[in-house]
Formats: structure tokens, C-alpha cells, sequence
């Protein structure tokens, strides 16, 4: 999603250096960028729809500068093309914009009767506007401009502002869209992703809704949204290079997955590897008799799985919904319900505001969530992080199978609360599930058959997925990941409900990949495949040691090795991560940025 730079201190090659930023930026997702520097006590701007490199070939990288804002936008109001690109410029305000302005139509007439004419379709150059109308009609300093301009506007917004009449500095200000500032003794930045900094910076605050900032080179000043000053918590960057490199894999998607055991080994050893760290780590849920696990896309699937094991193993009634419908509906929650989010960033913004929502409620809040400073983790009453590093592609896959892993222990915990398993039975659990990263690395492992698999099948226009019960939540999570990267259509349906219509779309060869890890419902999947393959369907079966039997039906089988019914859902997302990536390799996609997606959606 949008994403922003901004730049103050010692001179410098101001181009160089918006680029790289906006370089750590990419893998949020974009499809225009653009930079704005000052240059001879003149604002020049270059904008280009497309990828960065586009943009590179656009400048000469040897203009010295102290101060300058850049922008990756990723188009809500208005076509992804140059014109709409940021930054924008009205008068004597230059502006970088993300979030989205609700009232930007009303404030547009009301500018235009002034007098203003606007050049694009976008919701930011009303914001910049404004801002220049209240600092043309008013005596105000540049930071009460701001102030103002916040009083005037709904929605969401991160803004970095440079005014024409004060060229040696940086403004900036934020509502519900991330923001911080980093810091060295001479350089002085802000970026919307701590990743965004430069490596010289070492140090950073975040910023809460409603500051305001005026950066010089030498000096942060911060503000609330009275103009008074206010000091912030200054964290540490902590950027493992080691995360924002490929490591000789072709993809970070590809590395990521990789990366699944020895995330979830490190987790485990960390906080779960016996009892009494599990205990120490976990917070007390014996009070609710409810939950409602709340995401967007992979992280609701993530839930999914969640609903299913609480249900099934902690006898806890558990609804799940996509955030974008949770925060509108109408909500049955009471004090002894608990609502859970799933966010890998933190800062998915409707996941924020059912977050918001519940505690206005007074509902409980746990979040399990990749980045210890986000959003979410501040405002959450129980936070649980789930560790899994920097994931750079935008399709989730180690933060997917960590979330689902915080969520078994999840379930762990109520198991124990309610007295289903006794502390020996919880700590050989708990050495169960350390044995979980190995088999993880051994279905990694059958590497050719995934890609023999998707050999088969990346011609196609359409591809099936069915499961039951759980599986039918893993195979949820495989479809997404193969439409996402590869842009097959897919769909994935539950086993029993096909006779009730899809199975009208099934002919000679469609290929339908089967999840059947539940023993319980073993044979009422064999039905459902055998109603398939009567159709003529090609079978691609994903299952378990366990249930593995001499099936003639299917033309392809992966086994996944043997381990408690607990944990197989970490085992059985692996093979429909890896045959989605080797269709999307085969296809000629651009798997780690794949077309119109965002790694964290900052809007609504
Ligand atoms: C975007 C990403 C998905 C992710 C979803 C929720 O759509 O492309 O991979 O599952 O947002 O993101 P979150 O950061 O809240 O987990």
C-alpha cells in the first residue's frame, strides 16, 4: 500500500536517497511513486506510474540536497498513472499523502467556489489544497496550518509537507496511518515502514494520532493536536539485513517458506517449550465463554482454523469474520466474550477499527500480531507477537502458519483453563508440537512434487479446492494463495456442499485439489472425491501418513508426515503454498509483488 519518505538534514544526493527508501518500501505493494526535493530554493518534482526503476531512469541522481518527501501510491481515488502520483503540489504546499480523505468531495466544491482548479482525480491534491488555502487566508504559522487543516478533515491520513516559505523543514502529521520518525545527529527522516530508514539511522519515534512534527536538521519537534510539545518513546530500529535479503532464493516467497521451521522452532524454544514459559507467556482466558477472531484475507483464514480447533478441542463457541464486515455489523459481544485480531502488520486499517470498536465496547482485545510496534499492539488489551521477521512478499506465508500456530497454543491455554488436559499433558503437547519445524522441513522437502504438480496445472483457467472441517479453512488459504500470485481463477469449497451446484463446473480434467488430513471425515471426503472423479476430474490429494492408503482416484499425492491432529493444519498449508508458487513461477508472474495487491492495507 501507499508508501511515505521524507528527508531533512546534511547535504546529500536527495534523488539517491528517496529512491533507495522508497526501494524498502516496494514490497508493500504500489503502482506509482514519485519524489519532490528542493533544488536551488526551488521544489522540482518527478512522478512515473509504475515501478521504481521507471522513476530511476527518470532522474540524473547527482542534484544535492538537504530536504526532500517521496511517495509509492497505490490508487484508491483515481487511476494509477503519472498525474495522479505523488507528491502533490497547490500554491505553496508540496505534500506526500496516504490514507484516504472522506470529506475531500465537500472540501473540493468548497475550494473550487475560492477559486481553486485541480489537476487530478485524487482525494490528496484536495488535502494539499486546503492546506494552502488556510495558510494563503490566514496569518497562521506553518504548524496551526496543520492544526487547522486536521480540524477540517475526516478519514485517515500521513502526511509529510513541505512550505514553500520555509524551505528548511520538514512537516508531517498523522490519523490512523502509520508514521514515524527516525533520527541521527544530522539527519532527520520520516517513513510510513521502519524499513523505509536509512541505515545510518538507528533510533526512532512513533507518532500518535493526532501529532504534529516540524523535523530541521538538527532537531525533532513533536507536538499533540493543541500545538503543545510532547515527548514520544524513541525505539531502536531493529532491521535484520539478513530479513531483507533473498539469501540466494529466487523470491522472498520461496525464502519465506523456507523460513517456516525455523521461525516456529525459535518461537516454540522461546516462550512454549515447556509449561511454565506457556504459562508465563500466555494471558488468562478462563473468563471468556466466547470469542470472535476477527482479520483480512489470509490472517481471517488464519482464524478459520482458529474457530475450528476452539470448537473441536476447547469447546468455545467462536465466530470468525472479515474485519471489512465486522466493524459495520451488528455485534454480539458481552463481558465475557473475547475478540481476537489477527494481523501479521498491525495496521491493516479495518482490522484496526473492529479492534477499536470492541473496546469501545468494552469487550476484551488480544492480538496476535509480526510487528511489536504496531498499531494494533499498542491499542490491544493482550498482545501475543508472533515473530516471524520481516516477511517481504506480499502473499503471507510465515506469518500465515505462525498465526495459526499462536492460535493452537491459544487453544492449549483453554484446554488447560478448563481442565480438558493437566499440565503433563499440556508439556507433552508442548514437546509435540517442537517436533512440528522438522516435519515442516521434510514436507519443504518433496520440493519436485510440487512443482511437477504445478507442471499439471498452471495452464489451466480454473482451479478447485475442497477440504472438510478444517481442511476445508486450509484449502480456503491454498486458493487465495494461487489467485493471488498466480491470477488462475480459484475457488474452494467446502467437500459436502459441491452437489448443491459447483459441481456443475467440474468436466473431463478440471483439477481439484483435495485437503483430507480429519480422520473423522475421511470417508465422507472419499465421497465427495468420487463424485468428482465420476465427472472426469483430475485429483491432486494432499493428506497424512495416517490416512494415506492406495488411492487409484488421484493422479498426484502429497503425504505429509505423521503427528498429532493438532498440528496438522501448520503441515498441510505448506504443499498449497509451494504448488501456488511454482504455478506462479511457471506462469511468468511477479510473484513477490503480484498485480493490484498490498502487503499491509492501510486503507479501508
Ligand atoms: C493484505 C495482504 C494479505 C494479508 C491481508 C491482511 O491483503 O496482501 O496477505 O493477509 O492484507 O493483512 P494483515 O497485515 O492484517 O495480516
Amino acid at each position: 500500500m501507499c508508501g511515505i519518505v521524507g528527508y531533512i538534514g546534511k547535504k546529500t544526493n536527495i534523488q539517491k536517497v528517496l529512491i533507495e527508501s522508497l526501494k524498502k518500501l516496494e514490497y508493500r505493494g504500489y503502482d506509482s511513486a514519485g519524489i519532490a526535493y528542493v533544488n536551488n530554493n526551488k521544489i522540482n518534482i518527478i512522478k512515473e506510474k509504475g515501478k521504481i526503476e521507471k522513476l530511476e531512469k527518470k532522474i540524473d541522481c547527482g542534484v544535492m540536497g538537504k530536504i526532500g518527501i517521496a511517495h509509492t501510491r497505490w490508487a484508491t481515488h483515481g487511476k494509477a498513472n503519472e498525474n495522479n502520483a505523488h507528491p502533490h503540489r497547490t500554491g505553496m504546499v508540496t505534500i506526500v499523502h496516504n490514507g484516504i480523505i472522506e470529506n475531500y468531495l465537500e472540501i473540493k466544491r468548497y475550494l473550487e467556489k475560492k477559486g481553486y482548479h485541480f489537476k487530478t482525480e485524487t482525494d490528496s491534491e484536495i488535502a494539499c489544497a486546503l492546506l494552502d488555502y488556510i495558510k494563503a487566508t490566514t496569518k497562521m504559522s506553518n504548524l496551526e496550518v496543520i492544526k487547522e487543516f486536521t480540524n477540517n478533515v475526516t478519514g485517515s491520513y500521513a502526511l509529510g509537507i513541505i512550505f514553500d516559505d520555509d524551505l528548511d523543514t520538514l512537516y508531517a502529521t498523522r490519523k490512523d496511518s502509520p508514521l514515524l520518525i527516525g533520527y541521527s545527529e544530522n539527519v532527520k527522516m520520516i517513513v510510513s515502514d521502519v524499513s523505509a530508514l536509512n541505515s545510518g539511522i538507528k533510533n526512532y519515534y512513533l507518532l500518535e494520532n493526532g501529532d504534529i512534527v516540524k523535523l530541521t536538521e538538527k532537531r525533532v519537534s513533536i507536538y499533540d493536536n493543541d500545538l503543545h510539545p510532547v515527548s514520544r518513546k524513541k525505539l531502536n530500529v531493529k532491521v535484520d539485513g539478513n530479513e531483507v535479503d533473498k539469501n540466494g532464493f529466487e523470491h522472498f516467497m520461496l525464502k519465506e517458506i523456507h523460513e517456516e521451521s525455523v521461525v516456529l522452532e525459535s518461537l516454540l524454544r522461546k516462550y512454549f517449550s515447556n509449561s511454565k514459559t506457556f504459562l508465563k507467556k500466555m494471558p488468562k482466558l478462563s473468563k471468556y465463554s466466547r470469542i470472535h477472531i476477527v482479520g483480512c484475507g489470509s490472517a481471517m483464514h488464519a482464524g478459520l482454523v482458529g474457530k475450528h480447533l476452539f470448537e473441536e478441542y476447547a469447546n468455545v463457541e467462536t465466530d470468525v469474520e472479515v474485519a471489512s464486515e465486522y466493524r459495520y455489523k451488528k455485534v454480539f459481544y458481552d463481558a465475557k466474550t473475547l475478540v481476537i485480531l489477527v494481523s501479521q502488520s498491525g495496521e491493516t486499517a479495518d482490522t484496526i477499527a473492529c479492534l477499536r470498536k470492541a473496546k469501545e465496547d468494552g469487550i476484551d482485545t488480544l492480538v496476535i500480531v509480526n510487528v511489536p510496534t504496531s498499531t494494533m499492539a499498542r491499542e490491544a488489551d493482550f498482545v501475543l507477537n508472533i515473530e516471524a521477521g520481516t516477511e517481504v512478499a506480499v502473499a503471507t506465508t510465515k506469518a500465515y502458519l505462525l498465526q495459526v500456530a499462536m492460535l493452537i497454543l491459544i487453544n492449549l491455554k483453554m484446554m488447560v483453563e478448563r481442565e480438558m488436559i493437566s499440565i503433563d499433558e499440556l508439556d507433552k503437547y508442548l514437546q509435540l508440537f517442537g517436533e512440528v519445524p522438522k516435519k515442516i522441513s521434510e514436507v519443504i522437502d518433496l520440493d519436485k512434487e510440487y512443482f511437477e504438480i504445478a507442471k499439471n496445472i498452471y495452464h489451466e483457467d480454473n482451479i478447485f479446492y475442497i477440504g472438510r472441517g478444517i481442511d476445508y479453512a486450509i484449502s480456503m488459504e491454498g486458493s487465495l494463495k494461487l489467485k493471488e500470485i498466480s491470477y488462475i481463477h480459484s475457488e474452494s469449497y467446502k467437500g459436502g456442499e459441491l452437489k448443491h451446484g459447483t459441481i456443475s463446473l467440474i468436466e473431463k480434467n478440471t483439477k481439484v485439489i483435495v485437503v483430507m488430513t480429519d480422520c473423522d471425515l475421511k470417508s465422507k471426503t472419499i465421497s465427495n472425491i468420487k463424485e468428482i472423479k465420476a465427472r472426469g476430474a483430475d485429483i491432486i490429494l494432499i493428506t497424512t501418513k495416517q490416512l494415506d492408503d492406495d488411492y487409484d482416484f488421484v493422479s498426484k499425492k502429497i503425504v505429509l508426515p505423521k503427528t498429532n491432529s493438532l498440528f496438522t493444519p501448520i503441515l498441510s498449508i505448506v504443499p498449497l503454498q509451494l504448488i501456488a508458487y511454482y504455478v506462479a513461477k511457471l506462469c511468468g508472474c511477479d510473484i513477490d509483488k503480484p498485480r493490484n495487491l498490498a502487503k499491509s492495507v492501510t486503507v479501508e
